[in-house]
């Protein structure tokens, strides 16, 4: 059901993620009618009070029931590596858990750095707080180890705690409206489906494209690079949602089983052929779009000036399963890019041949654009005769778009509010289980272990990467679509 109540214990509640995405959307959830009272938590010093007024500037501006929103949250500072915290914890989450009629239901948040969940989960487990009469599940945050084998660590700490079915594993794409709709599109939509194979695709392009730079993140950045930040998570997920078998039913097993085959056919990476399937790349000085001048990546505070790492990705992958074998699947991202933008180009093949190419020399592909963000929509380039004489062909489009009803809104829900109604619900669907996590983790580092030997690449702020980028596409007689956005 959506209402069972819960207690939510908020480890990093003075955080910025907190403070960005998960009070707002806590807010969102309650004006829903989800019961619930919320335990911060965090080394800082905080009353009750300070912690309400605290959670109250992160709430948006005039929101009603705001008062009896923020009466449900509680504080109690906490040191993660200390027990005797944990044992206090328990006596008043106890005490809340009885005032709001709980029925024992815990979700636990850890927004918390990776190297503490270990020891979080075990003092919840020593206190007893994770015995409880009613569920508990864990919600925790990437990044989910650097490596296959800190993955596979992590995990065991986990696991001696929770059941894999109580972790719920956050990657936010999951939470975006158009990452949902690619099941939709091509599940419900048999025009669709029937083509959406090696028989009629010519290539797949992603790309998740951002102007910003790393911000104030880079001393996490710096030790991560484009590749373990974004491609191991949230470009695989993309990924396998557009290339996953139709599931048999919409269970949150039966999908994910689906995604994790498709991980476990792609093409490992070879040190042979690793020029051909993998571009790492670091930004030098540039400038964006609007005219502002960037430095380079080592001219970011905290980042050395010898720092190799990359900002940027692509990568050339094939899937060795029946209904891809052939089709290249093309992936890029990075930081200081031409614009912030995610969608995936759908290109099909050409007509065999066809009159209109030998009458006029060119037209364009059909291609299917799924734009995520910022534009929500799908466009459909199709030719049409030129309305006129000649007869010669032109590229439409055919769009649908959310944009519009997002102006207008009723409110749209934001990632983090459907991920954690999901998580109140007991959905996992659209978390990602461990085995999913494993085949990633195995990927990339297979990728880690073949690009030592290839230099990094740069390219300048402000443009969507370098030329060896293009390059890899360039090899099967292909090129990366220019972004668009939606008219
Ligand atoms: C995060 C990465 O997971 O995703 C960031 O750590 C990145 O580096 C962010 O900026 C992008 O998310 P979104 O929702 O803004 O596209």
């Amino acid at each position: 059901t959506t209402k069972e109540p819960t207690l939510i214990f908020m480890f990093g509640a003075t955080g910025d993620l907190a403070s960005r995405k998960l009070y707002p959307a806590l807010y969102e959830i309650y004006k829903k009618g989800n019961e619930f009272a919320v335990i911060g938590l965090a080394r800082r010093q905080h009353t009750h009070e300070s912690y309400r007024s605290m959670v109250d500037r992160a709430l948006p501006q005039g929101a009603d029931r705001r008062k009896e929103f923020l009466d449900r949250f509680y504080y109690q500072p906490l040191d993660i590596t200390e027990p005797e915290n944990f044992a206090r914890l328990k006596n008043i989450s106890d005490q809340i858990d009885t005032q709001y009629q709980l029925n024992g239901n815990r979700m636990f948040y850890l927004s918390l750095a990776p190297r503490f969940f270990g020891v979080a989960a075990r003092n919840l487990k020593k206190a007893g707080l994770t015995e409880t009469s009613g569920w508990k599940r864990l919600i925790i945050e990437k990044p989910f180890g650097h490596n296959l084998e800190s993955a596979e660590k992590l995990n065991h700490d986990l696991l001696e705690v929770f059941d894999e079915a109580e972790i719920y594993r956050i990657d936010h794409y999951l939470g975006k409206e158009m990452v949902q709709n690619i099941e939709a599109l091509r599940f419900a939509n048999p025009i669709f489906e029937s083509v959406w194979n090696h028989r009629s695709i010519a290539n797949v392009q992603i790309t998740l494209s951002e102007t910003l730079g790393v911000g104030d993140r880079a001393s996490y950045y710096d030790q991560t690079g484009a590749l373990l930040d974004m491609v191991q998570n949230h470009i695989m997920q993309l990924l396998t949602l557009t290339a996953m078998e139709p599931p048999s039913r919409f269970e949150p097993e039966d999908i994910r089983q689906e995604k994790v085959k498709v991980l476990k056919s792609i093409r490992p990476m070879s040190s042979d052929a690793i020029t051909n399937q993998i571009v790492r790349a670091q930004y030098k000085q540039g400038v964006m779009p609007d005219g502002t001048r960037i430095g380079g990546y080592h001219d970011e505070n905290n980042i050395d000036s010898d720092s190799d790492t990359e900002t940027f990705v692509a990568a050339r992958l094939f899937i060795d399963n029946y209904r891809w074998t052939g089709v290249p699947f093309y992936i890029r991202t990075g930081k200081r890019l031409a614009a912030k933008s995610t969608e995936i180009v759908i290109q099909f093949k050409d007509i065999p041949n066809n009159p209109y190419l030998y009458e006029f020399n060119h037209i364009g592909p059909n291609l299917l654009v799924i734009h995520i963000q910022p534009d929500e929509g799908l466009s459909l380039k199709l030719n049409v005769k030129e309305f006129g004489e000649e007869g010669e062909t032109v590229p439409i489009a055919m769009n649908f778009s959310n944009n519009v009803k997002r102006q207008a809104d009723t409110h749209t829900p934001d990632a983090y509010e459907r991920l954690l109604s999901d998580c109140l619900r007991g959905d996992s669907t659209n978390f990602t289980r461990w085995d999913e996590v494993a085949f990633s983790w195995s990927l990339t580092d297979s990728i880690v272990a073949a690009w030592k030997d290839i230099p990094l690449d740069y390219y300048e702020a402000g443009t969507m990467g370098p030329a060896s980028s293009d390059r890899l596409l360039a090899l099967d007689g292909f090129c990366w679509w220019p972004l668009t956005r939606m008219e």
